[in-house]
């Protein structure tokens, strides 16, 4: 609920459970300013008024939505309601991913226009909801409607302010190699802040942020879900004021930005899809889940079940020829694998100079390394298809090597601060995105690569933080818009593939999990979670990343043991059991597995073939109770509540253990379900109520799937 207060702020009243009746919809003493607030007008200061979005140096002394800098040199701004509009449906934005959807009817959006006239400024707020869904699309628009230019110092997305509640914040930190750690603390006077500097989402922090009443729980309470679809630098932030009212804000960073605007130009800022819940954590995943695969993702792989596959890179890494990735899709296909996937060294000189594991050189090199690959992208495909599996190729196109063709031949497409000295990570640095000559040339290259032969898949990895933030191609008053202009002229190109290439399908990856965000997911629906395959840790990162994130976008592969990452020695079993909780994968030389392996990997495949549609489309509930008791579960129920998977992860052994109980959720609440291997039905309301016994093997890394089928839903 929104205000317009007498003199035109805008204010807000409320946002949560639907409301039957609102008295206080005058709402009289909004605003009315508190001790030694200075005014904004007679009795009232803008610092006590809880608002839409708030301005900068206008009596507010909390953190401004945004600051601009007009030609006066002042950052003082104030804006006013001018106009509304609602209309069906919901508009792109251009540019940029946000979520759609496929008929009018499915959504209504609300403009709200306000204005700076003395600047000539106009913002213009944007409000979506959708049918059958407690979330909102926000976004906000800034035009220069003066005769100068205005400079955007700080341009947010949102801003909700909460009038005296007492909040938790749950925030996903972490790092490479264990990103998307669950962390929830109190939140205290002053201001949390999470924030990405590092020109992409990041390992370190999600563009998400949630804010839970105290007492919240996987399945009550109320939570407040902030998630930024950008795949840049953002901030996200609770500020706790005087009188224990909160601010929360999501946006780009401010840091290192700042947006020259010309007369009649416009600057867009990217969505935040706010979801409520009042049926607690997953209450709220559950609805970024269903809106995230329907309505954000997009293209043929939305709607259709994801490939199982086997990628080469921990089992070769960069040593590889054709004839073994031949071989490696003869193996695959024997095990029921359905895409191949050719990852890092294929191409230009790539492995040539290796220092320490590391190779220093070919990215930017796009074409098969002959010694490699003799016949080409295209003549391997053929051979693989030949084999009867799919073939998918890995891409890093948006880096370059120092020692490569591109770089000696188009030094200026690095980005870099001219006479300051480079600072490479990987031995790579980063291609200029923010030039429209580099982007051209770049989709230009892929999509000669996509088009020389049956590719049906495509990984693009991203592997290093930006630094040395420049453009040869801007003036110095525009260098502080590259690090957007990058993530713009990067959604261009692929914008671009994925409408031509519309049966391929993409898989975004960086470094593992360093850009998992929504803006990535609108172009490619698959994220690889993290270059982390070990079981154990997996679980944790797993369980983080759906917070927010639908299973159907978790890559998730078995890989061999001791594990590359921790030298974790875990069984086969625990290793697959925890990958079918997203898209399943393997990533090992399958030419060395033993038979035995061979037979219960071949088990797994044909598994998790029954169970997939369940995972990717059906409703994700963590039962998360079990925890402190070194338990995990997670159970996924079908749209019709017919087909229901439970995952029981034991990760430490459990001396002196009275067995497992879990209650499962969300059943249909007259069915019965048999889990096929006992001729025992089961109620509903058994199994909500009273729970399922689940038998373990003892041990450390022990885990169990259960299926269960609705046999009928009445008693
Ligand atoms: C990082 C990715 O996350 C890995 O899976 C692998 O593709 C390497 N890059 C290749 O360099």
């Amino acid at each position: 609920m929104i205000k317009i207060m007498d003199e035109g702020e805008v204010a807000h009243v409320y946002w949560g459970q639907k409301l039957d009746h609102f008295e206080s919809l005058d709402c009289k003493d909004m605003g009315k300013a508190s001790g030694l607030a200075p005014l904004y007008r007679n009795g009232f200061s803008l610092g006590d008024l809880p608002q839409e979005y708030s301005s900068n140096q206008s009596t507010d002394f909390r953190e401004p939505s945004y600051v601009v800098r007009s030609s006066s040199g002042s950052t003082m701004s104030s804006l006013k309601f001018k106009s509304h509009e609602i209309y069906n449906g919901k508009a792109a934005l251009e540019g940029l991913p946000a979520t759609y959807v496929d008929s009018d009817s499915q959504a209504q959006t609300l403009l709200l226009t306000m204005t700076d006239e003395m600047i000539g400024l106009e913002v213009i707020l944007s409000y979506t909801v959708f049918e059958n869904s407690n979330a909102i699309a926000r976004s906000v628009k800034f035009t220069n409607n003066g005769s100068e230019n205005i400079s955007i110092l700080r341009a947010l997305s949102v801003n909700i302010d909460f009038v005296q509640r007492e909040f938790e914040v749950l925030h996903l930190a972490g790092s490479w190699l264990r990103e998307r750690s669950i962390i929830r603390e109190p939140l205290r006077p002053g201001t949390k802040t999470i924030q990405s500097k590092r020109g992409s989402s990041s390992h370190q922090h999600n563009p998400f942020m949630a804010l839970l009443e105290s007492g919240v729980n996987e399945d009550h309470g109320d939570v407040y879900g902030f998630s930024f679809v950008y795949s840049g630098n953002f901030i996200a932030q609770a500020e706790v004021d005087q009188h224990g009212s909160t601010r929360v804000q999501l946006g780009i960073n401010p840091h290192d930005f700042t947006w020259k605007l010309e007369p009649s130009k416009s600057f867009q800022c990217p969505e935040v899809i706010l979801v409520y819940s009042c049926n607690g954590m997953g209450g709220m995943s559950r609805t970024y889940h269903n809106l995230y695969r329907k309505h954000l993702c997009r293209g043929k792989y939305r709607d259709i079940s994801r490939p199982i596959l086997a990628n080469s890179w921990e089992g070769m890494y960069f040593d590889y020829t054709a004839d073994d990735i031949v071989d490696f899709a003869g193996y695959a296909k024997d095990l029921g694998i359905e895409l191949v996937v050719m990852d890092d060294g294929w191409f230009g000189n790539r492995d040539a100079h290796v220092i320490d594991g590391e190779p220093t050189s070919g990215l930017g090199d796009w074409y098969a390394n002959k010694k490699k690959i003799p016949d080409d992208i295209s003549g391997l495909a053929i051979r693989v298809e030949q084999k009867g599996i799919a073939f998918g190729l890995w891409i890093e196109p948006e880096m370059i090597s120092e020692n490569s063709e591109l770089y000696r031949k188009h030094p200026d497409w690095c980005m870099r601060v001219a006479g300051r000295k480079m600072h490479p990570s990987r031995y790579q640095h980063i291609l200029d995105l923010s030039r429209k000559d580099v982007c051209d040339y770049l989709s230009e290259l892929i999509a000669n690569i996509l088009r020389q032969g049956p590719i049906a898949y495509v990984k693009w990895d991203m592997n290093r933080y930006m630094t040395n933030i420049g453009s040869a191609a801007f003036p110095a008053d525009r260098q502080q818009e590259i690090g957007h202009r990058y993530i713009l002229g990067l959604y261009g190109i692929l914008e671009r593939l994925v409408s031509e290439f519309s049966d391929v399908l993409f898989e975004s990856c960086s470094g593992g999990g360093g850009r998992f965000d929504p803006g990535m997911l609108y172009y490619m629906p698959q994220t690889w979670t993290s270059d982390n395959s070990d079981a154990v840790s997996r679980v944790g990162i797993q369980l983080g990343t759906s917070i927010v994130y639908p299973a159907i976008s978790m890559g998730c592969h078995v890989s061999a043991v001791p594990n590359h990452q921790t030298g974790r020695i875990t069984p086969l079993k625990l290793r697959a059991d925890v990958a079918m909780m997203g898209n399943l994968g393997y990533e090992l030389d399958l030419g060395k597995l033993t038979s035995v392996d061979s037979e219960l990997i071949k088990e797994q495949i044909s598994f998790y073939k029954c169970i997939r549609n369940t995972v990717q489309f059906g409703d994700m509930y963590r039962l998360n109770e079990m925890s402190g008791k070194c338990v995990h579960g997670v159970q996924y129920i079908s749209p019709d509540r017919m087909e229901i998977v439970v995952f029981v992860y034991m990760l430490q052994a459990r001396p002196n253990s009275s067995g497992i109980r879990i209650k499962l959720k969300g059943l249909c609440p007259d069915g019965k379900y048999t889990s096929g291997t006992t001729s025992k039905i089961l109620s509903a309301s058994e199994l909500m109520q009273h729970g399922l016994d689940v038998k373990l093997e003892s041990g450390d890394h022990s885990s169990s799937i259960i299926q269960l089928s609705c046999c009928k839903t009445k008693m």
